[in-house]
């Protein structure tokens, strides 16, 4: 049987990996983080003093840049020239830049290659923001996940606090909408919804629903 792949895509913070990582569990489908690519990138050009507006430097850097994954006990490292970087990039500096530098199309011409190889061999839920309009047209789903910005806003935040971080709700919302607003705006591979993605708002639907539902549409 030919492999099967799961696209999910939608805005930041509406809770794309905790759901994917919970459905690629339970299928034993392996998950696709391709927002860590990104940061990785994005890593490497925070610490190279790297701006996102130095086009000429940042199509410089990717030819010295390599960004791979592995995986260890179900968990996807993301290695940077060899690194592992997963305990640098979930900081909203890493993620601010990720937004900002994957405007370019040869950050992104890079990590799509990679992204497309793993899915024509393995079954993958993939997530990100151009997974079912770029990276796999051919998907066997496609997911657009959303939820308010005030929600997603208020999530971060209760994530925050958790880790015993005091954060301003207000700032957080601003900076997710204005995250939405790059992504969304952007040239090549935008942020949106594919024509044939099931559009599914999680503001007021809790994680075990919305991975029931996803589930369900797979087994169909
Ligand atoms: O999902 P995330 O917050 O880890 O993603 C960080 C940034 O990376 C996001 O704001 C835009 C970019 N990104 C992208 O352009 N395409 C993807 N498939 C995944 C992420």
């Amino acid at each position: 049987m030919k492999n099967f792949n799961l696209a999910i895509d939608g805005p930041a913070g509406a809770g794309k990996s905790t759901i994917a990582k919970k459905i690629a569990k339970q299928l034993g489908f392996i998950y696709v983080d391709t927002g860590a690519m990104y940061r990785a990138m994005a890593l490497y050009f925070l610490r190279n003093k790297i701006e996102a507006s130095q086009v000429d430097r940042i199509e410089e850097a990717c030819k010295n840049v390599n960004v791979t994954i592995e995986y260890k006990e179900g968990e996807q490292l993301v290695m940077l020239n060899g690194e592992n970087v997963n305990g640098f990039i979930r900081t909203e500096e890493v993620g601010n830049m990720a937004s900002a530098s994957s405007v370019n199309r040869t950050v992104r011409l890079k990590l799509v290659e990679l992204q497309q190889e793993l899915a024509k061999k393995e079954n993958v839920v993939m997530d990100g923001r151009d997974i079912g309009t770029y990276v796999l047209p051919n998907a066997d789903l496609k997911i657009y996940l959303t939820a308010s910005s005030k929600e997603r806003a208020r999530r971060r935040w209760a994530e925050l606090k958790e880790k015993g971080i005091d954060a301003d709700i207000d700032s957080i919302e601003k900076d997710i909408i204005e995250r939405d607003h790059r992504d969304m705006t952007r040239e090549f591979a935008p942020l949106k919804q594919a024509e044939d993605a099931i559009y599914l708002d999680t503001s007021d639907m809790p994680i075990e629903v919305v991975v029931e539902t996803i589930i369900n549409l797979i087994q169909k």
